[in-house]
Formats: C-alpha cells, sequence, structure tokens
C-alpha cells in the first residue's frame, strides 16, 4: 500500500516505527521499496556520498530534480521524499514554492527543508500550496560554515530550549514530519512527545517516530569518515537486500539506533 501523510500520522500515533533510508537511483529504490522502506529520501548528502563533494552546498536544483526523477520511477509504496538544496528556498516563501514545484513534478511527495523556527513562514505557504513539508532541525549540515564543522546540537540548556521551540513552530506551521539530527536523545524524546506530528532522527536516539540513515552507510561503501550514529548493516549481512531487511527490521523492533549510536 501506498505510504501518505496520513499513513505516517497513523504508524506515529501507534507506536509503529517509521523507517527511511536515503535513495539517489532507480535500481536502488526498487530494492529498497520491495524491502518495505517507508520512505525514500534523495538527500542532498547526494553531493558527498555521490559526487564527493566536503558539503552538500554544491548540490543544485537540477541535480535534485534528476535524482528525484530516478528514485520515483523505481518506487512502488514509498514515499518519495526530496531535499531542497541549499540556495533554493531560503530567500522567500515564493522562491522556495517555485523550487518545490519542480522536485513535486520530477516526483517527490514532500520535500524537506533545513532551519527553525525562521523557516515557519516558508513551510506554511509550501504546507498551503499542497507541498507536504518535512522540517530538518539540529545538525542541519546545509549551515556547516556558520556551525564551524558536524557538532551536536542542543547540548547545552538553552541551545535545547531553541530547538524544542524550533520543533513547535515548524510543526504550528503545518509541518507534516520533524527531522532531527545529532541532538541528545533525551532532547529528541522531549520534542517527539511535545509535538503532534511523526519524529524522524538521525543520531537521536530511540524515543522518536523513526529513523533515518544515508544508504551509503548501511552499506559500508562510504569511504569518508564514519559518524557515530551509522551503522554498517552490510557487515552481518549476506547481500544488499539482507542488509537493508536489516535496517528496516532493527528500526521496527527498536534495536536501532543502539546507546552507542546515541548521544
Ligand atoms: O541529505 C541527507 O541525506 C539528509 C539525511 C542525513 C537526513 O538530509
Ligand atoms: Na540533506
Amino acid at each position: 500500500m501506498k505510504i501518505t501523510v496520513n499513513t505516517l500520522q497513523t504508524m506515529a500515533a501507534e507506536g509503529r516505527k517509521i523507517s527511511m533510508l536515503t535513495c539517489y537511483d532507480a535500481s536502488f529504490a526498487s530494492l529498497l521499496d520491495g524491502a518495505g522502506v517507508d520512505i525514500l529520501l534523495i538527500g542532498d548528502s547526494l553531493g558527498m556520498v555521490m559526487q564527493g563533494r566536503d558539503s552538500t552546498l554544491p548540490v543544485t536544483m537540477e541535480q535534485m530534480e534528476y535524482h528525484t526523477r530516478c528514485v520515483a520511477q523505481g518506487s512502488k509504496n514509498a514515499m518519495v521524499l526530496g531535499d531542497m538544496p541549499f540556495g533554493s528556498y531560503q530567500e522567500s516563501p515564493a522562491q522556495a514554492f517555485a523550487n518545490a514545484a519542480r522536485l513535486m513534478q520530477a516526483g517527490a511527495h514532500m520535500v524537506k527543508i533545513e532551519g527553525g523556527a525562521f523557516m515557519a513562514e516558508t513551510v506554511r505557504f509550501l504546507v498551503q500550496r499542497g507541498v507536504p513539508v518535512c522540517a530538518h532541525i539540529g545538525l542541519t549540515p546545509q549551515f556547516v560554515n556558520t556551525f564551524g564543522g558536524y557538532k551536536v546540537q542542543g547540548k547545552s540548556e538553552s541551545d535545547a530550549e531553541r530547538i524544542m521551540a524550533d520543533a513547535r513552530a515548524l510543526a504550528d506551521a503545518g509541518a507534516s514530519m520533524v527531522l532531527m539530527e545529532c541532538v541528545p536523545a533525551v532532547l529528541a524524546k522531549k520534542i517527539t512527545e511535545a509535538i503532534s506530528v511523526p519524529t524522524i532522527g538521525i543520531g537521536a536516539g530511540l524515543d522518536v517516530s523513526g529513523q533515518v540513515l544515508v544508504l551509503y552507510d548501511v552499506l559500508g561503501v562510504y569511504p569518508g569518515k564514519k559518524a557515530r550514529f551509522v551503522k554498517d548493516f552490510m557487515a552481518e549481512a549476506q547481500s544488499i537486500q539482507g542488509a537493508v531487511s536489516a535496517y528496516v527490521a532493527a528500526v521496527k523492533a527498536q534495536t536501532f539506533p543502539a546507546p552507542e549510536h546515541c548521544f
């Protein structure tokens, strides 16, 4: 059955965990969809894992459209979630809508944007015009140059309060999902309890509505530095299919992430 915003809301309400993986092409889309991955994220991480760049910032709208089209072709039931690349939505709600429409026309069912409460107006603008939004908070990789590196966010009390306020503002603005990257597990739990939309974690502990990882980390093929929250599921699998199925099963059974993957 096709995964819709309603499916995700129901899963979260019933405590059935949502599984998400990044995906950049049709063949993997078909494999992941068949293995029961609920959401395929065309992440702008493709700038790093496919293009070998050292951040996500160089990724363009044309590239996101191309990969979104590839993934949409290969998927059947999974929700297709497209990342809005750096510079494609920050300027104004109107700019965000024009570019979100391009991703939706390429086959996305929802778009993801990075940023806190200051993006709430943009979220509302998109949602009112037929574009469901996943809000990405905490460690937002497009801000690597303002953060001065990839660092856990929300460790101090004031930072944690700000991230909680971000989550509330974005959910109130109509975001369909809130994705939290590299935040303390206790904060992710509090946010998940505080807002009424599903939460997705990456380096955010177990007490969220679902998990996401970069596919190439799950398969152990990314040559870069391995983040704490990553698990190589290929290490104990006989096949790519087996590794992906093991990831889905571990998310559903809440055996991933383990304490060593959390902050
Ligand atoms: O681009 C990406 O892969 C992402 C996930 C890490 C959440 O945004
Ligand atoms: Na991304």
